[in-house]
């Protein structure tokens, strides 16, 4: 069953993690070659080796949240970062490389001292799924010394249907209900949230960080893969993802 409305931070986590465990193998199985080898910030293919968001990162600590099976941190690691994968979902984490040092963790809570790490990021990870972007902000901040960087669906696509050969407007942008859906015992089983550009600039500033870059990659010429509802024909016309960087004050 679909709905919009609104949940509980506590009912949306426990589904997730219900959720991501149960489809681990399904998602992994349908993008994980794609995911292989790179950290990409989403569907279009754009990677951390084309924008460089992150600057240098040999030596660096980085933490990753909602890493699912850890590719991103997985290639950080190989350009000589010191990298820990975290995730809510246990099977995500063990389908992960043995070599990544890999923690369950919520996203809300996460179980690390005060700055511990130069650059937490997230790749379309824990923030969607999770009722409070700004509590979840500043959490993400409260672990880090210099840069939270994290790419979610652009809000544009949250105005239209998941069909990536359909280019109308169907919603309003500005709906921010949450996306719900429920089993037949009516338990929340999967929730996404809508924010808009403005919202999210508004939930880093009240995380106590600053705006440093929006990113709205184009999709490039190579790709011509469609992923769930993002797809060349959409690429071509608006952007499918967007990547905040935000400066740790
Ligand atoms: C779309 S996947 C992205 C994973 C990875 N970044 C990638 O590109 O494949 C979303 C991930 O967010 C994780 N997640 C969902 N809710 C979370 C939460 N509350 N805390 C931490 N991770 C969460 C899921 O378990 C899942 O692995």
């Amino acid at each position: 069953m679909i709905e919009r409305g609104s949940v509980s931070p506590a009912s949306a986590a426990a589904a997730h993690q219900r959720w991501w465990d149960e489809n681990a193998r399904i998602y992994l199985s349908e993008h994980g070659q794609a995911l292989a080898g790179s950290l990409q910030w989403g569907p279009e293919g754009v990677t951390e080796a084309d924008l460089r968001l992150m600057g240098e990162v040999a030596g660096r600590s980085i933490l990753e949240v909602g890493s699912g099976a850890g590719q991103c941190s997985q290639w950080l690691h190989s350009q000589g970062a010191h990298c820990i994968s975290s995730d809510i979902s246990l099977e995500m984490l063990k389908a992960g490389d043995s070599a990544l040092i890999r923690v369950q963790a919520d996203g809300y809570q996460l179980p690390f001292a005060d700055r511990s790490f130069d650059i937490t990021f997230s790749s379309y990870g824990a923030l969607p799924f999770l009722p409070d972007a700004p509590a979840v902000l500043r959490e993400w901040a409260r672990v880090t010394r210099d840069l939270v960087i994290f790419s979610v669906t652009h809000p544009i696509r949250w105005a239209m249907r998941d069909d990536p050969a359909d280019l109308t407007i169907s919603r309003s942008y500005f709906d921010r209900s949450t996306y719900i859906e429920r089993d037949g015992q009516n338990q929340v089983t999967y929730t996404e949230h809508h924010r808009t550009i403005g919202d999210w600039v508004g939930a880093i500033v009240t995380a106590g960080m600053s705006v440093a870059e929006i990113v709205e990659p184009e999709w490039p010429a190579w790709n011509g893969e469609t992923w769930g509802a993002w797809s060349p024909d959409r690429g071509k016309l608006f952007p499918g993802t967007a990547i905040f960087v935000a400066k740790v004050q």
